[in-house]
């Protein structure tokens, strides 16, 4: 089955990059948002993306208008009932996406389209039983920025059927994508690691072991990470940071998944990192 139409639920960070790049590869997107100023949002960042695109060269001005043009964004979710597959890539939180999925199992008419979700770390299972087609929900965790980043985890539960298993790896590589598969634990293969890296680096900065710069410069220069840990929590997002420790040490009780008290505190004073204009550091 090739992919033609493809829905995704939530613009943001994710959502707008999983957009881009579906376009990119040939499919019309819709994007659905919660208010028009979230799906203008949404359309900025797409455009923002490939404008970036087109001044580094890797772009013609025509490709892009082409891409642009495969994507609308849309605050009426009756917009994905004809899709092939959804991607949700809503806010990091179970009740948010348990909605969400049952209401696209009640809308997607087609009943072999492909229901996914790029939750950072929330159990597949669990978005799958919203549902009465659990069969069709499959976990496709992309990584930020999304243009860039060459993986998705693949995350199956007990009920995933085979044949969406195969259509979901053929659409990952359709968008350029190498795939891993997991098994349906909280966190999957790659937060499971990278996570408590993060929470450990805010707790070193929170304990007064070296200052932020230094931690960072830490890592890029002598582990040879492009950002360091706590440049990657402003770009990751502090309250996804934040939502996916909870889901990490919900699940397996860990002192090394648990929200330091700086992370929490910066999460409820509104510094989300990069999204927000401050978060560790500042990008005002
Ligand atoms: N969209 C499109 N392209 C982008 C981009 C974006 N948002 N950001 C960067 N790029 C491209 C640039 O165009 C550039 O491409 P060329 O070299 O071909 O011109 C390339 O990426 C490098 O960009 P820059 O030179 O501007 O900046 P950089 O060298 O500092 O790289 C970065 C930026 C790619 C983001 C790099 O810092 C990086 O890899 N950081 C770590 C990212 C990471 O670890 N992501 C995973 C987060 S965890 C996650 O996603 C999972 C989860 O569930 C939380
Ligand atoms: P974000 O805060 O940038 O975007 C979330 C978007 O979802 C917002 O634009 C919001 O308006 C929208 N939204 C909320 N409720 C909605 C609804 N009912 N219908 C439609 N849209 C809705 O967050 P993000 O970083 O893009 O994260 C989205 C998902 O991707 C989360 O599950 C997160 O864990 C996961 N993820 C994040 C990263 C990352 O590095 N930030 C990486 C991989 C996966």
């Amino acid at each position: 089955m090739s992919i033609e139409r493809v829905g995704i639920i939530g613009g943001g960070l994710m959502g707008s990059g999983i957009a881009e790049v579906s376009a990119k590869a040939g499919a019309k997107v819709v994007v659905h948002e919660i208010n028009p100023e979230a799906a203008e949002a949404a359309l900025g960042r797409i455009q923002r993306s490939l404008a970036r695109a087109v001044e580094r060269g890797k772009m013609e001005e025509n490709e892009r208008d082409q891409v642009l043009g495969r994507i609308s964004v849309s605050t009426d979710i009756g917009e994905q009932s004809d899709r092939q597959i959804v991607i949700e890539a809503a806010t990091e939180n179970e009740d948010l996406k348990r909605e969400i999925f049952a209401e696209l199992d009640r809308l997607v008419s087609d009943p072999g389209a492909i229901l996914a979700s790029n939750t950072s770390s929330i159990p597949i299972t669990r978005l799958a039983a919203a549902t009465q087609r659990p069969e069709s929900v499959i976990g496709m965790h992309f990584f930020n920025p999304v243009p860039v980043m060459a993986l998705v985890e693949l995350v199956t539960t007990v009920k995933t059927s085979p044949q969406v298993v195969g259509q979901a790896e053929a659409f990952a590589e359709m968008v350029g994508k190498t795939v891993v598969r997991a098994k349906d634990r909280a966190g999957f293969v790659v937060n499971m690691l990278l996570i408590p890296y993060m929470l450990g680096a805010i707790r070193m900065f929170e304990a007064g072991h070296a200052t932020k710069e230094d931690i960072d410069s830490g890592m890029r220069l002598g582990a040879n990470h492009p950002m360091g840990p706590l440049e990657l929590t402003d770009f990751v997002g502090l309250d996804t940071t934040k939502y996916v420790a909870d889901v990490l040490f919900e699940e397996y009780k860990e002192p090394m998944y648990a929200s330091p008290p700086l992370l929490t505190r910066m999460v409820e004073a509104g510094l989300h990192g990069r999204k927000t204009g401050q978060g560790f550091y500042d990008y005002r």
